[in-house]
C-alpha cells in the first residue's frame, strides 16, 4: 500500500488557483488550511447562505457523536472514513480511540491537499492502527482492497460518508458505491452519513450551490429526503433515524441545519 501513504503531494496535483471543497470546508470550520482563491469562495457562498458556517460545525459535531455512540455503546472499533477532509479538532480516529484504544481508522480522500496535511491523521494510539488512502469514491472496490490490510472486513466496520456523496452527482451511482461497500462488510457494520439538502430551509443554499458550481470544483448537488433515504436501504435506521445533523442524538430542538444525517446498521 506504499503507494497511497503521505508522503508529499504531487505538487502539480494542487490548483490554488481553483477554489477546492476539502480547503473551503477547512475554512468554514475556522481553519488555517486554505488558499485565498478558497477563502474568496468560501466568503461569496457564506455571503448567499450565511448557515454554511453551522452546518460545517453542525456535521463534525455530528461526527463526534455517532463515534462516540459507536465506538462507545455499540462496540465498533473499525471505521472507513470515505471523504476524510482535512485534519480538524477531533478527528474520527481520535475520537474513537479515546473510547476504544484498539481502534483501526482507514480514511480515505482524493484531495492532494488532504494528502499532504494526512500525516496528522497517523498519529494513531499505540494499540490502533490508522492508514490514509489517496483514493476517488467513484471507486469503492479499489478503497476496500487497499483498506483490507488495515481493517478486518470479515468483522464489523462503520463506514462513514460524510458530506461525500453529495460529490457523486448520479444518485444511481452513488447508490450503487454505497451498496457496494456495505456489501463487503458484515452484519452489525454500520453507515454513517450526512448530506446536504434543499428540504430543511437553509435559505440562499439552492444559489449557493448553483454558484459553487460555476466557481469551484468538485461539483455538488442535493437530495430530497427520499433519496437519502435510499442510501440507507436494507439497513435498520438507529433512533432518532433521517434529522437534521444538528438534533441526531442531541437535543431534539436544537436549530435544524440543511444537512441531513443517519445512522444505519446492516442486519
Ligand atoms: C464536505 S467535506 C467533508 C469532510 C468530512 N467528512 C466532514 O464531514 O467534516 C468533503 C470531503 O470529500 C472529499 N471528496 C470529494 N469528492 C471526493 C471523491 N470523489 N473521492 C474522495 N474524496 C472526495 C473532499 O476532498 C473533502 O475533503
Amino acid at each position: 500500500m506504499s503507494e497511497h501513504r503521505p508522503q508529499a503531494a504531487a505538487p502539480d496535483r494542487i490548483r490554488t488557483d481553483v477554489a477546492h471543497n476539502a480547503r473551503v470546508w477547512n475554512y468554514w470550520l475556522g481553519g488555517k488550511d486554505n488558499y485565498p482563491v478558497d477563502r474568496a469562495v468560501g466568503d461569496q457562498v457564506t455571503g448567499m447562505y450565511p448557515s454554511i458556517g453551522e452546518v460545517a460545525r453542525a456535521d463534525r459535531a455530528f461526527l463526534g457523536r455517532a463515534v462516540r455512540h459507536l465506538a462507545g455503546d455499540v462496540g465498533i472499533d473499525q471505521f472507513l472514513d470515505i471523504g476524510t477532509g482535512l485534519p480538524t479538532a477531533d478527528n474520527t480516529h481520535e475520537t474513537a480511540q479515546h473510547t476504544a484504544p484498539h481502534a483501526r481508522v482507514v480514511y480515505v480522500d482524493n484531495d492532494p491537499v488532504v494528502l499532504a496535511h494526512a500525516r496528522a491523521l497517523l498519529s494513531s494510539s499505540l494499540e490502533g492502527a490508522t492508514e490514509y488512502i489517496d483514493a476517488d469514491a467513484h471507486h469503492p472496490e479499489r478503497i476496500l482492497a487497499a483498506a483490507e490490510p488495515t481493517l478486518d472486513l470479515g468483522r464489523p466496520v462503520a463506514v462513514m460518508m460524510l458530506g461525500i456523496l453529495n460529490f457523486v452527482l448520479d444518485t444511481d451511482e452513488a447508490r450503487s458505491i454505497v451498496r457496494t461497500l456495505m456489501a463487503a462488510v458484515p452484519s452489525g457494520s454500520h453507515l454513517v452519513l450526512t448530506h446536504p439538502t434543499l428540504e430543511l430551509g437553509g435559505e440562499g443554499n439552492e444559489a449557493a450551490m448553483r454558484f459553487w458550481n460555476e466557481n469551484a470544483t468538485p461539483p455538488i448537488t442535493a437530495r430530497s429526503r427520499e433519496e437519502f433515504a435510499s442510501f440507507l436501504d436494507g439497513l435498520a435506521l438507529l433512533e432518532p433515524g433521517i434529522v437534521s445533523c444538528s438534533r441526531w442524538r442531541t437535543n431534539p430542538r436544537e436549530r435544524e441545519v440543511a444537512q441531513f444525517g443517519a445512522v444505519g446498521r446492516k442486519p
